[in-house]
């Protein structure tokens, strides 16, 4: 792919891949994809806005020198660090040694990493700007979208903002363009919208409804990392298919519990409908699902969104069989933090596979109970009551109300977040997530964890 011009002064310099067919190792990308990369001019200073997939570097090259000589570039901004966009970044300043990064915070200890290079860099915040001559540059922080380094750069002289992989697809379109795409492959751009959507912003809903907010309103051209570029039309659909699909589900007035198994010869079925009875006679709305038999298009609502999750399965083989680990796996480890959760199931011997499960759902960091809960072959009477007990100790896990916080003394610290840079204000608190306004950070729950990046208490560092 050549250059193309996109505006006066802004040009894509990225590079195809039609043979993409998995990305992340999680994504299908059934129509290839693009690593985008674009070319900002002002009338002093020249900026280039990403890299490309390490793999096709000369390419990336081929496409600026079509533009301007490489030695001319002045600043590298580098929106998000994954390498599918920071792959190129060594190599770049090999050719170009007083090329200056801009990046955020976050994104400058990413990149040291990933570069294992020491570089010019600048580190910008929320509303910092470069001046290129007769343009300058908004950066915009947006944590989360993807990484938590992520910004969004503003051209407004241009009307044109560059987002990296928000509103992203994993398309391969030659013309770089959403107007470019042939009628007949209109849908499955759209289909891949939502896809790369579900894939990479799934876990961050807040962020993405954040990240709306942010955009200017007066964005005529959104440049992403992967897929053609959105025009106006394009751009208003999109913000409002994201804004739809990041909404926040509403929750059930009652507690909720998933019982979700498998079993050979029913025996684990037998302690399900044991717990499942228990639950709902308990007052809880409760489904039982055989990972095995039932849709598995539900699994992922049920373990992500009820209030207590029951895994159960026998031992085969020393080990839980594949299809209770897809369903444990399926937990969104991000926002499930501190939910009810327990393993159990029936075994012949040796009986590993409630234990294990049971390990793995407390690395997620689920409230599990003391102990699996696990019967020899077939339950008894005795057994199956055992287990309504165990579940039930179980559901009693679950979070009630937060109890109101005790006012914070006069000069109760701020935090800040290290990975993401969110400062906790006790003053403040965290209301949305029950932390009353003059919450100390110490009193926090322990599975409290930052608003924009979701990560734990312990990566919090007192402000001096
Ligand atoms: C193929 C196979 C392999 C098994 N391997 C083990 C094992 O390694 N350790 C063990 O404790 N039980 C093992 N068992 C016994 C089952 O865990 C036991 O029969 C259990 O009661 C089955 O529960 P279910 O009826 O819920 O499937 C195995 C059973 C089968 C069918
Ligand atoms: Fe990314
Ligand atoms: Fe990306």
């Amino acid at each position: 792919m050549s250059a193309i011009k996109l505006r006066e002064g802004v040009w894509s310099v990225g590079v195809l891949n039609p043979s993409l067919r998995v990305f992340d190792i999680v994504m299908t990308s059934p129509y290839g994809t693009s690593y985008n990369a674009y070319l900002v001019t002002g009338g002093e200073k020249t900026a280039l806005i990403e890299t490309v997939h390490k793999d096709y570097f000369d390419q990336l090259v081929g496409n600026i020198q079509e533009v301007l000589p490489l030695e001319k570039l002045d600043y590298l901004i580098m929106n998000h660090t994954e390498p599918d966009h920071s792959g190129s970044v060594r190599a770049l300043l090999e050719r170009c040694p007083n090329l200056k990064v801009i990046c955020s915070n976050p994104a400058r200890k990413f990149l040291n990493a990933i570069a294992n290079e020491d570089f010019p860099c600048q580190v910008v915040k929320d509303g910092d700007t470069l001046d290129l001559g007769g343009k300058t540059l908004t950066f915009l922080s947006a944590p989360l979208l993807h990484w938590p380094d992520t910004m969004f750069t503003w051209d407004p002289a241009d009307q044109t903002l560059f987002t990296c992989d928000f509103l992203g697809a994993h398309f391969c379109e030659p013309t770089m363009v959403d107007t470019g795409i042939q009628a007949e492959y209109r849908g499955r751009y759209e289909a891949e919208l939502k896809n790369y959507f579900d894939c990479i912003f799934g876990p961050f809903h807040p962020a993405v409804l954040a990240g709306l907010d942010k955009l200017p309103a007066e964005a005529r051209l959104v440049c992403t990392s992967h897929g053609p570029c959105l025009t106006a039309a394009t751009l208003e659909r999109a913000k409002d298919c994201y804004r739809q699909w990041a909404a926040p589900q509403p929750r059930s007035a009652v507690k909720t519990a998933a019982v979700v198994y498998c079993s050979a010869y029913g025996c684990t079925k037998a302690l399900a409908e044991a717990m499942a009875a228990a639950l709902t006679e308990d007052g809880l709305q409760v489904t039982a699902h055989d990972v095995v038999f039932d849709d598995p298009a539900a699994l992922t609502g049920l373990v992500n969104d009820s209030d207590v999750v029951l895994f159960g399965a026998p031992t085969l083989n020393r080990n839980a069989p594949e299809a209770i680990w897809d369903a444990v796996h399926a937990v969104d480890a991000i926002n499930t933090r501190g939910r009810a959760a327990g393993a159990f199931g029936s075994f012949g011997w040796t009986g590993e596979a409630p234990g294990m499960l049971h390990e793995q759902l407390r690395q997620l960091k689920l409230a599990v109970p003391a102990a699996p809960f696990k019967v020899c072959f077939v339950p008894t009477q005795a057994d199956l009551e055992a287990a309504a007990a165990w579940a039930r100790s179980v559901a009693a896990l679950a979070k009630g109300p937060e109890a109101p916080a005790a006012p914070a003394p006069a000069k109760a610290k701020k935090y800040v977040c290290s990975i993401c840079g969110y400062i906790y204000d006790p003053a403040a608190g965290d209301p949305d997530r029950g932390a009353a306004p003059g919450t100390p950070f110490e009193a926090l729950p322990d599975d409290w964890t930052c608003p924009l990046c979701r990560m734990g208490k312990d990566k919090f560092e007192p402000v001096d």
